[in-house]
């Protein structure tokens, strides 16, 4: 692992990730998790402190970065809900099936590669009553932000750790065999709207 992955990229996510609307909006979603949880790229865990502890009773933190599980530590510290890591990728998820009743995607769909397998992974540890609750950023509706999301993407991939900034959120869930139960898509106030078109919603199987 590169210096950049490893020390530089961690602070730059964990500091785009946790501006104030962004932390807001946060508030609006985790708190829904509820029982067993599965957190998919738990980043620094800027979700920790909106778990509702009276709610929840174990976070599964997956986060294939040893970087980012590290730059976690304090949040991880101050967390109110038990935490255990995972350090594998969202597409190789070690959980039996129908092990969770919410799997928690929060500006990580965007990253993961193989974003098919991850989605069909989530879904098999989901139990059948469960809920994925998702907080992505993504493809724009209008058209002149979409096409500069196209062109800055794959020069934006290289330096933001694989992130795409035109992937069509809840195209990609139904894809996978989820039923979008709500969805909220707004643009973050004041961020840049290439990086800052937001899909917010719950999920459950078809
Ligand atoms: C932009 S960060 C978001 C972190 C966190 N979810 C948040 O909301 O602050 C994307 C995260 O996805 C993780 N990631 C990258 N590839 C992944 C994969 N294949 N499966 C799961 N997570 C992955 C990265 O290490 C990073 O922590």
């Amino acid at each position: 692992m590169s210096l950049y992955e490893e020390k530089i990229l961690p602070h730059i996510i964990d500091r785009a990730c946790s501006m104030g609307q962004v932390m807001n909006l946060r508030s609006q979603v985790v708190p829904q998790a509820r029982g067993t949880v599965l957190e998919v790229g738990m980043g620094s865990g800027l979700n920790l402190e909106f778990y509702d502890a009276d709610k929840v009773d174990l976070v599964y933190g997956l986060e294939p970065s040893r970087g980012m599980r590290k730059k976690a530590r304090p949040n991880l510290a101050k967390s109110k809900v038990k935490v255990e890591w995972l350090d594998l990728p969202g597409e190789q998820i070690p959980l039996a099936d129908n092990s969770v009743d919410t799997v928690l995607l929060t500006f990580t769909l965007c990253t993961i590669p193989d974003w098919q397998a991850a989605l069909e992974q989530m879904k098999r540890v989901l139990r059948p009553d469960g809920e994925l609750l998702f907080l992505e950023h993504g493809q724009s509706p209008h058209q002149s932000t979409r096409t500069w999301q196209n062109r800055i993407t794959p020069a934006w991939k290289k330096v933001a750790g694989g992130c795409h900034l035109n992937r069509p959120i809840t195209e990609l869930i139904q894809q996978a065999g989820f039923r979008i139960m709500e969805l909220e898509n707004l643009y973050v106030p004041k961020a840049p709207k290439i990086a800052g078109y937001i899909y917010k919603g719950r999920a459950r199987h078809i």
